[in-house]
């Protein structure tokens, strides 16, 4: 759909010339922002990160090997991105500690790859496990059943926090299931997680054990199960954030 009122083209999306005597009619290149325009709307980035970017995505400078991490982290997930939708792995999952700029990256590339006229949609994982719920109340019903629909179909799916949510049979069947589908699609997932793996190396023992006992981190499969984490890890291309300060901390210094 061109703009209404554009100036290029006077809103019927095609602008004419005059070449070699011959009259040609190009696609006026509002017709794409347009697109590029709905595409961000339907995305339903949250505020918060609606101007989420590799642009403004930060290292820190004053410390050279978290500085090296997240620069890493950064070339992987702009890989991922440039590479899209030839990836041998048609997903991407980020792991790692709370305010690392796991979500950040995430909407970063849903955003890099909406501008290039690709579809997607941000979910936040609760809120997606909370309206499929209400969605099964007769009276919350319609459109909150469409965004299950949405979680399923959508081209790309940003999935933000991934097992933030207790376990039940139910969540966990509801998990696999939007898994398996696109899975078995080949639909790409992007989630982020502040879970646990073995995958991801590193301790599994959290650091603050309460009164001296040993304290277990929570790991991904014990909140969305083994069927959906094995489906997890084998369509995303997995990378770890580096261990740094959270940068809600970094910021307010
Ligand atoms: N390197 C960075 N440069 C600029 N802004 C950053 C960077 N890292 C994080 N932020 C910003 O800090 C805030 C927290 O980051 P973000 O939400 O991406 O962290 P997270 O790893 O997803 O944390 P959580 O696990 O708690 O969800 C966001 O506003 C984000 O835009
Ligand atoms: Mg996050
Ligand atoms: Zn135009």
């Amino acid at each position: 759909m061109p703009i209404d009122n554009c100036p290029k083209c006077g809103g019927t999306g095609w602008i004419s010339s005059d070449q070699d005597g011959l009259a040609i009619a190009e696609r006026c290149s509002c017709v794409e922002e347009a697109r590029a325009e709905n595409l961000t709307e339907f995305a339903q980035i949250p505020p918060n990160f609606v101007e989420a970017s590799f642009e403004n995505f930060r290292l820190p400078i004053d410390n050279p090997t978290a500085q090296r991490g997240l620069a890493d982290v950064m070339l992987a997930v702009s890989a991922y991105a440039r590479l899209y939708p030839k990836n041998p792995k048609p997903g991407l999952l980020l792991a790692g500690p709370p305010g690392t700029g796991k979500t950040h990256l995430a909407v970063a590339v849903l955003r890099l790859l909406i501008s290039r006229g690709h579809e997607g949609m941000f979910f936040d994982y609760q809120n997606l496990l909370e309206k499929i719920r209400s969605s099964y109340n007769e009276t919350l019903g319609a459109s909150n059943r469409e965004a299950y629909q949405s979680a399923l179909e959508t081209e790309i799916l940003l999935l933000d926090d991934l097992g933030a949510h207790r376990v039940t049979d139910w969540v966990e069947d509801m998990v696999t299931a939007i898994v398996t589908h696109r899975y078995n699609q080949r639909k790409p997932l992007i989630a982020t997680t502040n879970l646990a793996d073995p995958e991801f190396g590193g301790s599994m023992v959290e650091k603050s054990g309460m009164s001296g006992g040993r304290a277990y981190k929570t790991t991904i499969e014990e909140r969305i199960g083994e069927r959906a984490r094995s489906r997890l890890f084998e369509m995303c291309k997995v990378i770890r954030m580096p261990n740094i300060e959270d940068y809600r901390i970094r910021r307010s210094k």
